[in-house]
């Protein structure tokens, strides 16, 4: 796959930078751009002019410079406030988060600090690197974007607010807040059933992203609180090692596609310890992942965690080596699923579903092939993402009845293969036993009963798949 080769070029690329003369030159260059501008030495007054051009280079913070030999943490700590930020929820504080950002990135180890005692209004923003290593985005305080699309400006993307390109060994975190402000986007009209008399009304829905990474790796967010977002909360796409660890993500049940945590072409990425609720998937993978670990993860409200949708418009789409063990899931519509377009191509193979809580969870185990957002307008296709390989052990709770506990809908063409099933054991939350789990064309093993019982469930290998299709992607 072209993307995370060029991304892991761009990865050696920057390591290679980073120790090399760059680095140093970088340095000499800012401690001349400090003497002349007498930045922070003179009292930590706010920066005007000079750090706020776009055009210029990026600037080093003060105290390095002014005690070079002094390595304490502290020299490396770029305060937004130290460059105008005022954070009374009001002021646009975004040129100071730009300036405190291009003179962290220019230091090794540096902390671009958002301090707690402010709320601060940033617009739509990218943080590009590369940086030098080790660069930490602390926020204490809260950061939020403006409120609602009346108040986004005309010239910003509607599509991401704050965005991390091309960054490397770059950690997220804080004891703070990042607030989306998403109520005015979940009401637009165009928005699921949010038009007059519960319509839905056509046009363009654009709305941002709250966090998203981009072309990055070796990635740490930790601890936050992450809120309201206007669309997905945080969203990584052609990353690699991404660590996510202690993280709380919060939205109604009832806002739109508030994914809470979206990985795309994305490899090697944990998910530990972290709580979300919210109005779409917990977690959602796509297409290009391998090598994801989720564990203690704890879903609810909203739709569980999905592998997918996978294949859409005639995609090939590739998803392998997922694990999810010690999973809480509370009234979702869905609890695990995986879901592909008819018409797909590539594989989701090696997929592992251990130890998961389900309570008041609709479809708690789900295999949908044929996916369709837009209901009735999905034409039968006969190719398909093939599934193979999915194992589920240890998933017990209660269920909520309107649907099936378990329900394998495979592709008529390409059944699911090796699904494993063991200590299933799911019953109603309220209301009587539904006993009759659905499935179609799913093959796989029962190693033991299953409650309810799935009796659908075919043993070992379909006829009608006489070679392994190609898994490539
Ligand atoms: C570094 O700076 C701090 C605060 O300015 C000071 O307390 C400390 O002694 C300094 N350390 C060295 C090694 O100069
Ligand atoms: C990843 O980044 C961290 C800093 O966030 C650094 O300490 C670590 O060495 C990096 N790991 C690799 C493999 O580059
Ligand atoms: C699957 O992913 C894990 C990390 O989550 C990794 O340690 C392991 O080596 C991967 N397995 C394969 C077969 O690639
Ligand atoms: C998951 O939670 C258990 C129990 O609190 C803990 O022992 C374990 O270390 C956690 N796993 C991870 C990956 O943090
Ligand atoms: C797709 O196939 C199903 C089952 O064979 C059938 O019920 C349905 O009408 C078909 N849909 C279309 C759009 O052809
Ligand atoms: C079935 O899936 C398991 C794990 O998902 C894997 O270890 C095994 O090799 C697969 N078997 C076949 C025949 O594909």
């Amino acid at each position: 796959m072209g993307i995370p080769r060029a991304l892991l070029v761009l990865c050696i690329a920057t390591a290679f930078l980073s120790l090399g003369p760059r680095g140093s030159l970088g340095r000499s260059h800012l401690h001349k751009r400090q003497q002349s501008h007498g930045r922070r030495g003179n009292g930590g007054h706010r920066l005007q002019s000079p750090v706020d051009s776009p055009a210029d280079p990026p600037a080093a913070g003060t105290s390095t410079t002014v005690t070079p030999s002094n390595s304490s943490s502290d020299s490396s700590v770029f305060d937004v406030r130290s460059f105008g930020a005022v954070g009374d929820g009001v002021t646009d504080d975004t040129e100071a988060f730009r300036s405190a950002w291009r003179a962290a990135c220019s230091v090794e180890s540096a902390t671009l600090s958002v301090p707690s005692d402010g709320v601060f209004m940033i617009t739509s923003t990218i943080f590009p690197g590369p940086c030098q290593p080790g660069l930490v985005f602390q926020v204490d305080g809260v950061v939020m974007p403006p409120d609602g699309p009346q108040c986004w400006p005309k010239s910003d993307s509607k599509h991401q607010w704050l965005v991390f390109y091309q960054l490397e060994g770059m950690t997220l975190r804080g004891e703070g807040t990042i607030e989306g402000n998403g109520e005015d986007w979940w009401s637009l009209p165009c928005k699921p059933h949010r038009g007059p008399h519960g319509s839905t009304l056509p046009g363009s829905c654009d709305s941002p992203v709250l966090i998203r990474f981009f072309m990055s790796c070796n990635l740490t967010v930790r601890d936050l609180r992450i809120e309201n977002s206007p669309q997905f909360h945080i969203k990584f796409d052609a990353c690699e090692d991404v660590h996510i660890e202690g993280l709380s993500i919060n939205s109604p049940a009832f806002s739109p596609n508030t994914d809470g945590v979206h990985i795309e072409n994305t490899r090697s990425v944990t998910i530990y310890n972290s709580m979300i609720s919210n109005g779409d998937d917990c977690i959602s993978i796509g297409p290009g992942c391998s090598d994801v670990d989720i564990q203690n993860v704890t879903c609810g409200p909203g739709h569980g965690i999905s592998i997918g949708s996978l294949g859409m418009h005639n995609s090939e789409a590739c998803v392998s080596n997922v694990s999810v063990k010690n999973a809480v899931i509370r009234n979702s519509d869905n609890g695990v699923r995986i879901k592909t377009w008819q018409g797909g191509m590539g594989s989701v193979s090696d997929i592992s579903f251990d130890t998961v809580y389900m309570e008041n969870v609709r479809n708690c185990i789900i295999i949908d092939q044929y996916y369709c957002s837009n209901k009735g307008y999905c034409q039968n296709q006969s190719s398909a993402v093939y599934v193979s390989g999915v194992t589920y052990a240890n998933i017990k709770g209660t269920y909520d009845v309107r649907s099936p506990p378990m329900h394998f809908a495979c592709s008529d063409t390409l059944p699911c293969t090796n699904i494993t099933m063991s200590e299933v054991e799911l019953l109603p939350h309220e209301g009587e036993l539904v006993d009759d789990p659905f499935c179609w064309n799913a093959y796989g093993v029962m190693r033991t009963v299953t409650i309810p019982p799935i009796p659908c469930l075919q043993d070992g290998q379909p006829e009608s798949l006489q070679e392994i299709p190609n898994l490539g992607c």
